[in-house]
């Protein structure tokens, strides 16, 4: 018997508020005399019922999320959690609509913040962090520009990439091309949520109007032949959440879930919980499945890992260290 929790692993897709424990966010919501009794069940686990519903419970969660302090016990909390589940490299999404609404001196403060908690988190598990700093695609691209913005000038440290969450059905992903461009151009690794809730066309259009190098989510592209020879070709590595769109029920069972197809197809795929304790799941309970539903098993694995590891936005040096573990 494999014990999965103890397997080392590399988390390429984590949202930092979404993967705040509920009993962390209950805590602040007293310290700080809120009532989000709302957004949780009688059980403690988050409320929702659809992805529209997730993003509301989700931002009203961050409401308590206040001070630059906050988000340092935050990620420590986080870190906390994926080292227990044999996490050593994660890339977190930090979202400076959350971090001091677009503001560049307070984003500053909550960078430097989040940054002391990764310090602490390495310090107390050995675990490595590098932020990508995401803006928030409901928000809309003026938003979007002044998040690149604020990136492109704080870029550097343990900030290495840039991003977009949030409801995809908003807009299209030309909309927000000038805020991607700004981003690289400070040099920033570029990903984007496409292909989770929107089928293969969106995973295209991000592909052809915001030059990622990796896709969040991007499972639906397997609806289109063509645009899975594209990936192939150019080599777009897949941060894929699986727990996430089974509970989001973008597929009914892990049976249903293309992963495995995309594999064998020979896209390059990763494995991430998302916000796991509003999908449910952790990443022992990830790989578990995983072997469970496809068989894959610790070469599979090492695999999968030296593939995060190469699409890590990290530099050289740590990205040789830590692939040396999967070997
Ligand atoms: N923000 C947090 N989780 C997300 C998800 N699964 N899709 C889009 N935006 C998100
Ligand atoms: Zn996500």
């Amino acid at each position: 018997m494999i014990n999965w929790t103890e397997v080392p692993k590399t988390e390429l897709h984590l949202h930092i508020e979404g993967a705040a424990p509920p009993d962390f966010i209950r805590m602040l919501a007293a310290e700080k005399n809120v009532d989000l009794s709302k957004i949780f069940k009688d059980d403690g686990s988050y409320v929702w019922k659809d992805f529209a519903e997730f993003l509301q419970t989700y931002e009203a969660a961050c409401s308590v999320l206040q001070t630059p302090d906050d988000f340092r016990r935050l990620t420590e909390a986080v870190l906390d959690v994926s080292a227990a589940h044999g996490v050593i490299y994660t890339e977190m999404f930090l979202s400076p609509d959350f971090c001091g609404g677009g503001d560049l001196e307070a984003w500053k403060d909550y960078l430097a913040a989040m940054t002391v908690g990764a310090e602490n988190g390495k310090a107390k598990h050995g675990i490595e962090t590098r932020f990508i700093s995401t803006c928030i695609r409901h928000f809309g691209p003026e938003k979007a520009v002044q998040t690149a913005k604020i990136t492109a000038l704080t870029a550097g440290g343990l900030l290495t990439g840039y991003g977009m969450g949030g409801e995809e059905r908003h807009l299209h992903a030309a909309d927000f091309s000038k805020s991607f461009e700004i981003a690289a151009e400070a040099g920033l690794g570029l990903t984007s949520h496409a292909g989770e809730i929107c089928g293969a066309e969106s995973v295209r259009e991000t592909l052809d109007f915001l030059n990622v190098a990796r896709i969040g989510h991007g499972v639906r592209a397997i609806e289109d032949a063509d645009l899975i020879a594209r990936l192939v070709e150019e080599q777009i590595v897949l941060e894929v959440c699986p727990g996430s769109n089974i509970a989001l029920n973008v597929y009914p069972t892990w049976g249903d879930h293309p992963i495995e197809k995309l594999r064998k197809a020979g896209v390059p795929v990763t494995v991430s919980t998302d916000d796991p304790p509003y999908f449910y799941t952790d990443m022992t309970r990830e790989y578990r499945k995983l072997h469970e539903t496809f068989g894959w098993g610790l070469a599979d694995f090492k695999a999968i890992n030296r593939t995060a590891m190469q699409a890590a936005f990290c530099d050289d040096k740590t990205r040789q260290r830590l692939m040396a573990k999967f070997e």
